[in-house]
C-alpha cells in the first residue's frame, strides 16, 4: 500500500522560549504553518502573539528552540536576510513614509527588492513605478496612488503597508493585526481584498486578529495564544466553539 505524499511545512517552529524578566512571552511554542494556508493567531493582550512574529522575522531571538523556513534554519539571521529568504511581515502600526505618496512608497518597496537603494537613485524609475502601480491596482489603491500616505484612512493605510510587504514577493507573510484601528464597516472589505491578492499570488499567511468574525470567515486554522503557549489549534468552527477558548480567550480579547 502506498502512503499519501506528506506535505512539508513552510514554517516550522519548535520549542521556542523567550522570557523578558519574569514574563514568559514564549513558553514552548511549537507550530507548523503549511504551504497555502491562512492561519489566524488569536489571544489576549500580552499573550505573546507579536513576540512569535518577531522571532520568526529576526527581530527577536528566542532563548531556546528552532525555526525552519522551507526546511532551512533561519534563527540568527537578520530581518533583512529573512526577507530575502521569502518571509515578509507587516506591523501592528503601518510603517509607511508618511510624507511620500502611496505610489512612491510602493515604488520604494519594489526598488528595495531589486537591489541596493541610495538617496541618489531616482525615486521613480519607470519600471518600478509600473510594477508599483500594478500592485496598488490589485489592492484597490489606484485612486489614492498620488495621495500622501498620511492622508489615507486607516483601512487604506493598512492595505498600503501590506502592499509594500507583498512588493518584496514573500512566500510567507506574517501580519500583525491587519485590521486593528480599521472601522468595523470597512473591516471585511479590507480583509477580503488582502486575502484575494495573497491567494492570487500564492502567498501563505499568518495573521494576528482580534475580530472573531474575520477569523471565522478567512482563517483555515486558528492558533490560540495564551501566556506564551498555544492553548488550542484547529479549524475556526471547532476552536471558536470551544467553551474554554470562549471563556478564557475570546471573552478577554480586546483590541490593541
Ligand atoms: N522587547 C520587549 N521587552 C520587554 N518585554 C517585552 C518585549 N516584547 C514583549 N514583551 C512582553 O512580552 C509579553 C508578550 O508581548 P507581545 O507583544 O508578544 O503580546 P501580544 O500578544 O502581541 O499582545 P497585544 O495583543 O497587546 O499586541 C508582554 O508581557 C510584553 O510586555
Ligand atoms: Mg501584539
Amino acid at each position: 500500500m502506498s502512503t499519501p505524499p506528506v506535505t512539508a511545512p513552510l514554517l516550522s517552529a519548535k520549542g521556542l522560549r523567550l522570557a523578558f524578566g519574569g514574563v514568559k512571552a514564549a513558553d514552548g511554542i511549537d507550530l507548523d504553518v503549511m504551504p497555502g494556508e491562512f492561519l489566524a493567531i488569536i489571544g489576549p493582550n500580552g499573550a505573546g502573539k507579536t513576540t512569535f512574529i518577531n522571532m520568526s522575522t529576526g527581530y527577536l531571538r528566542p532563548q531556546a528552540g528552532s525555526i525552519e523556513f522551507d526546511g532551512q534554519p533561519i534563527l540568527g539571521l537578520k530581518p533583512r536576510a529573512i526577507v530575502r529568504r521569502g518571509i515578509g511581515r507587516s506591523f501592528q502600526l503601518p510603517q509607511l513614509f508618511t510624507e511620500h505618496t502611496v505610489l512612491e512608497n510602493a515604488a520604494l518597496a519594489v526598488a528595495s527588492r531589486l537591489g541596493p537603494w541610495s538617496p541618489l537613485t531616482p525615486l521613480l524609475r519607470p519600471a518600478w513605478r509600473e510594477e508599483a502601480m500594478d500592485l496598488l491596482e490589485r489592492f484597490g489603491l489606484a485612486q489614492v496612488a498620488e495621495s500622501r500616505a498620511d492622508t489615507l484612512n486607516e483601512g487604506a493605510r493598512k492595505l498600503a503597508d501590506i502592499a509594500m510587504a507583498v512588493a518584496l514577493q514573500p512566500r510567507l507573510l506574517l501580519m500583525d493585526e491587519p485590521t486593528s484601528g480599521v472601522a468595523a464597516a470597512e473591516k471585511m472589505q479590507i480583509v477580503e481584498t488582502l486575502v484575494r491578492v495573497l491567494r492570487q499570488s500564492g502567498v501563505t499567511a499568518v495573521f494576528v486578529e482580534h475580530d472573531m468574525d474575520v477569523v471565522a470567515r478567512f482563517a483555515d486554522r486558528v492558533a490560540v495564544w495564551s501566556q506564551g503557549r498555544i492553548a488550542a489549534l484547529g479549524p475556526p468552527a471547532q476552536v471558536l466553539a470551544d467553551p474554554v477558548v470562549q471563556r478564557d480567550v475570546i471573552g478577554i480579547s480586546t483590541h490593541a
